[in-house]
């Protein structure tokens, strides 16, 4: 009962940051509200698994990301970022991951540009710090 409240309150305090900035909603190119869906219900799925818990937008800059995503290492480099945002992965996961499941037929190249989109909008820099990745 308490986390559900809890779960609630975070959502409506990112919903509250993104209504504020709704205005650049384009300004990185993908779309990233579909990036923050699959940033949120895929990549942080698996981090507060296996990762030690979410790793949240704005614990990095612009620039750091961009490095990030153009260099497609992960997990300290042992596998490829893309590989995360590919349908072959989201095949893979749509049984148990309902945004992998709604997003099962989004070219790979495009989903990687939203979930960059998301995650430049979001970072410390960008022009709506999330906290709640
Ligand atoms: C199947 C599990 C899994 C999925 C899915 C996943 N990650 Fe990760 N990620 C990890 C693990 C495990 C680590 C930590 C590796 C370590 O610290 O040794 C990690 C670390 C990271 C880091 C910290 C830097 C680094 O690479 O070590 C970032 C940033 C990151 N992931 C982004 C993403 C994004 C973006 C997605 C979705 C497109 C994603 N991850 C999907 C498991 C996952």
């Amino acid at each position: 009962m308490t986390k559900t409240v809890y779960v609630a309150g975070v959502a409506a305090l990112c919903l509250l940051g993104i209504g504020l900035h709704a205005i650049d909603a384009h300004a990185a190119g993908g779309d990233w509200k579909r990036g923050r869906v699959y940033y949120q219900k895929v990549c942080t799925d698996c981090h507060t698994a296996k990762a030690g818990g979410a790793i949240a937008p704005n614990a990095r800059t612009m620039a750091d990301w961009t490095a990030y995503l153009n260099a497609d290492k992960h997990a300290k480099g042992k596998d490829s970022l893309r590989n995360y945002a590919s349908r072959e992965y989201r095949a893979s996961v749509k049984g148990t991951n309902k945004a992998a499941e709604k997003y099962a037929d989004v070219p790979d190249e495009q989903l990687f540009n939203d979930i960059r989109s998301f995650m430049l909008k979001g970072a410390k820099d960008g022009d709506s710090p999330a906290s709640c990745n």
